[in-house]
């Protein structure tokens, strides 16, 4: 059993996001900040997951309504990072470390997580980093050996103590024995009013209690958000991350800087990503996939050599090897796509399986079809699967042909190889290898003459 607890710090206002949504919720790479926090905390194995939080509880509180392995401690009063850590004392167990994490730092690694857990157990680890503008951040006060002394925050810093540029990240471990006694003895005698966490660092070293200060490998980890801005920022730098993976990962990118992915998105070899395309959820991608400019890709997954053109928006659906699809394509969940498929412009396919070979080109909607092998569906086709309150079946069998604006009103059958006539409303079952139409019959009225204009002066 792990001797860790993590608490995260998630009681802030965010008064700088403009929001209505508490900042923790704010999503970066399409998962909110905490969640992101909590999954990484989750990689330790804590004994005890606690997250302190404060405004806007309930929507927090709500958002993790499934997760059974949280404890939640509500801070009422934002006094400061001291406060907070003091609130969640009832849930830690009485050995082991603890190591404060914050729901707005959204991208610290397990792995540097793991080297700080990694300093003896009796002592007190600090994540630091090095700033060229360390404005607003507690500095670090080493002694004459280098050995860290204690935390100033910026706002009760002097001159000497402000142009050091080791700052703190917030994000530290600590014996646990100790926290109840060195919390109870924080006092509000600063600055701002607050009982800092900071100072936790003096009472260790008071104690003779090591105090280990690591560097954080990328300043990125240790990044806050406050508001909009950072926000943007930071996942800007979260997707350059991202996109130098695939890179390295030998995929191609048309433009680093202009591909999202928030989810995750595994590649095969030899794929080619054209610019602004946004994954989301999970996407896999054979050998061979190329993605035009400015699809959006959302829980699909694409077999090797299938090609989609610009514009084409696939949720939900799964594409055999060798489809071409698009541009302007929508699948939505339930398309299933067989080998060497097509699917045109304008064309919305919905849970619908197409067999190997088969063609839905142009300005068509198929939703709730079977349809088989080597079916040619004509432009502008339109599975008619819903009367109002039913969704009905349409099964389009082998070879079959299915001619231009043809109206398949379900439930309705064109079994194998049959041919429907350009412009039919189908409601039976069409027979197999017959040419089947429903069309009025086209007449010519030879004494017909245009209405004109009657002349009015
Ligand atoms: C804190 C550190 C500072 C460090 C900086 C890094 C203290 C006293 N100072 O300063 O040394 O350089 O972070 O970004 O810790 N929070 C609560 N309850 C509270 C107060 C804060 O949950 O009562 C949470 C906030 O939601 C936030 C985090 O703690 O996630 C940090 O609080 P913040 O007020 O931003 O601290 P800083 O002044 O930035
Ligand atoms: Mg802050």
């Amino acid at each position: 059993m792990s001797k860790l607890s993590v608490v995260i710090l998630a009681a802030g206002q965010g008064k700088r996001m403009y929001s209505d949504l508490p900042k923790v919720l704010h999503p970066l790479a399409g998962q909110p900040m905490l969640a992101r926090v909590i999954a990484t905390a989750r990689t330790l194995s804590p004994m005890v997951l606690s997250v302190v939080y404060g405004h806007g509880g309930a929507k927090v509180r709500a958002h993790f309504a499934q997760a059974a392995d949280l404890a939640w401690v509500e801070q009422t009063e934002q006094l400061g990072t001291g406060h907070a850590l003091k609130m969640a004392l009832p849930v830690l167990p009485a050995s082991g470390r603890t190591l404060v994490l914050y729901g707005d730092v959204p991208l610290i690694t397990a792995d540097t997580l793991q080297t700080l857990l990694a300093t003896p157990a009796d002592s007190v680890a600090l994540l630091t980093d090095q700033l060229a503008q360390p404005t607003g951040y507690g500095r670090v006060v080493r002694d004459a050996a280098g050995q860290v002394c204690r935390i100033v925050e910026e706002k009760d810093a002097n001159a000497a103590e402000k142009a050091l540029t080791e700052i703190n990240t917030g994000i530290l471990v600590l014996p646990t024995a100790k926290l109840a006694g060195w919390l109870g003895a924080l006092t509000n005698q600063n600055a701002q009013g607050e009982y800092y966490l900071t100072d936790l660092i003096a009472l260790a070293v008071a104690e003779a209690v090591p105090v280990h200060g690591l560097p954080v490998p990328a300043s990125w980890q240790a990044v806050g958000v406050n508001d909009k801005r950072q926000l943007a920022a930071l996942e800007r730098v979260f997707q350059r991350i991202q996109a130098e993976q695939l890179l390295l990962a030998g995929v191609t990118l048309a433009d680093p800087e202009r591909i999202d992915i928030r989810g995750e998105l595994a590649c095969g070899r030899d794929v080619i990503l054209d610019v602004g395309c946004i994954f989301e959820g999970t996407v896999s991608l054979g050998n061979g996939v190329q993605i035009g400019a400015y699809c959006v890709l959302k829980n699909v997954s694409v077999a090797a050599g299938t090609q989609i053109a610009p514009f084409s928006h696939l949720e939900g659906a799964q594409v055999g090897e060798g489809a071409k699809i698009g541009p302007f394509a929508r699948l939505r969940p339930g398309a299933q796509l067989a080998a060497h498929t097509h699917i045109g412009n304008f064309v919305e396919i919905k849970n619908s399986t197409l067999g190997e070979g088969s063609k839905v080109n142009h300005l068509s909607y198929v939703g709730d079809a079977d349809i088989g092998a080597q079916v040619n569906v004509g432009a502008g086709t339109i599975t008619c699967n819903y009367d109002g309150v039913n969704k009905s079946r349409t099964t389009l069998e082998t070879g079959a042909f299915i001619g231009s604006g043809t109206m398949l009103v379900a439930p309705v059958t064109v079994e194998a190889g049959a041919t429907i006539g350009a412009g039919s409303v189908i409601s039976k079952t069409a027979p197999a290898g017959q040419l089947t139409l429903s069309r009025a019959k086209q007449i010519s009225l030879a004494a017909w003459q245009r209405p004109t204009k009657k002349s009015t002066t």
